[in-house]
């Protein structure tokens, strides 16, 4: 299973590369690369100002990508505002709404840092929402905390970045609005996997990054309903964001512009389009990544003193877990050496890991390049590591 694709990306051409880090960054197809390098080669202007030719074609290209990326998650071209990424839009709804508006937030015990730091640093109490014994967000507890506290806001993840646990968000948001709350969705692990369709799904806010899937890396983008961001504030002020600037007042364009202060991430808003057409012409499905994540799950549970964290089934392009008797980093560096790059540590989720009492985990996280090959060479990798790190402890068992 594809190793056609992985052909897409010049990453791949000249080394034997295990890289199973997708869920921290993706690799980039050529495709989107060749359109980042047309724009600096043969229009490189800024947009939205001055009258030139090449201003005009580097404004219509960037708003075509605008109107394709917004179309490719179900929301209407002026619903969809620029950022850096999924971080930075979260920050942006927490200091430009959730701030003016509400005195806390309800975020699950699975959050990302970024759906959790944003909000601290705008003085909003954090309200936790418990998880059952599998990661998943106990929807009665869930229930039961919104009717306590309607009219109040939460931010919850589509699929979590550590375990890959993939949130039943449709009926979080069903839930949410049912008390009058109005919810925000971290989609930054979802955008390379899932079908998202935001009005389908009646999200008030979604957020998402290009570089998870296979879009360069510095831009990413905030979908709000657009009453939502008829109502909010400019997070950042500066050229282009404006109607009229005087010493003594300005005024404001509309959203989507009046979120997008300065000379935008230009060459990186066209690459997120040719990734997202990339997406769109595999037709990949689900199915298929289930198919890798089961296999790699089965060969992993091969493993002795393998502990993995949960046995939910929704759980997507994501295996975290640890040996037991091994420190997680140690894995990471001898799997490093053999050529096989993943992620190991907290992954950004202090909270979860301290529920589970552990510091951190191994994670394989997977996109459409990898292969079954590469699933077997890792397992090989791990048994060796495992192997030379409990060698001098009298015990040779690295698997079953
Ligand atoms: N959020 C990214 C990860 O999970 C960086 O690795």
């Amino acid at each position: 299973m594809n190793t056609i694709i992985k052909k897409d990306f010049p990453f791949f051409n000249n080394n034997d590369i295990v890289y199973l880090d997708s869920a921290a960054t993706s690799q980039k197809p050529q495709i989107v690369l060749d359109k980042m390098q047309e724009y600096y080669t043969q229009y490189c202007a800024n947009t939205h100002r001055g009258e030139h030719e090449l201003g005009d074609k580097a404004t219509t290209e960037f708003e075509n990508s605008r109107d394709y990326i917004a179309k490719f998650i179900g929301a209407n071209t002026d619903e969809l505002v620029f950022t850096k990424g999924t971080t930075e839009a979260i920050n942006f709804v927490a200091s430009s709404f959730v701030k003016s508006r509400f005195t806390k937030v309800f975020l699950s015990e699975l959050e990302h840092h970024s759906n959790i730091v944003p909000w601290q640093l705008q003085g909003l109490e954090i309200v936790v929402l418990p998880l059952d014994k599998d990661l998943n967000i106990n929807l009665e507890e869930y229930e039961k905390l919104l009717r306590l506290n309607p009219k109040s806001f939460v931010s919850i993840t589509h699929v979590s970045n550590s375990f890959g646990i993939i949130n039943p968000i449709k009926k979080l948001i069903n839930i949410a609005h049912k008390y009058e709350c109005l919810i925000l969705i971290d989609g930054a692990q979802a955008l390379a996997h899932l079908r998202i369709d935001v009005k389908d799904l009646d999200a008030d806010f979604y957020a998402v990054s290009a570089h998870k899937a296979y879009g360069p890396t510095g831009i990413g983008a905030l979908y709000g309903k657009y009453a939502l961001l008829e109502s909010m504030s400019p997070y950042q002020g500066g050229g282009s964001m404006i109607t009229e600037v005087s010493f003594k007042k300005s005024s404001y364009l509309k959203p989507p512009l009046r979120f997008e202060a300065g000379t935008q991430a230009i060459a990186e808003v066209i690459g997120f389009k040719a990734a997202l057409k990339y997406l769109f012409t595999l037709k990949q499905t689900q199915k298929e990544e289930d198919i890798l994540l089961k296999y790699a799950k089965e060969k992993l549970q091969g493993l002795s003193r393998i502990q993995l964290y949960t046995q939910a089934e929704n759980v997507l392009g994501n295996i975290s877990f640890n040996i037991k008797g091994v420190h997680h980093n140690d894995i990471g560096i001898l799997l490093s050496k053999q050529s096989i790059m993943l992620r190991t540590g907290h992954h950004c989720a202090m909270p979860i890991m301290k529920k589970l009492g552990i510091k951190g985990t191994i994670r394989l996280s997977f996109a459409l390049y990898n292969t079954k090959e590469d699933i077997n060479k890792t397992i090989q990798a791990i048994q060796k590591a495992i192997h030379l790190l409990t060698k001098n402890k009298g015990d040779k068992s690295a698997s079953k």
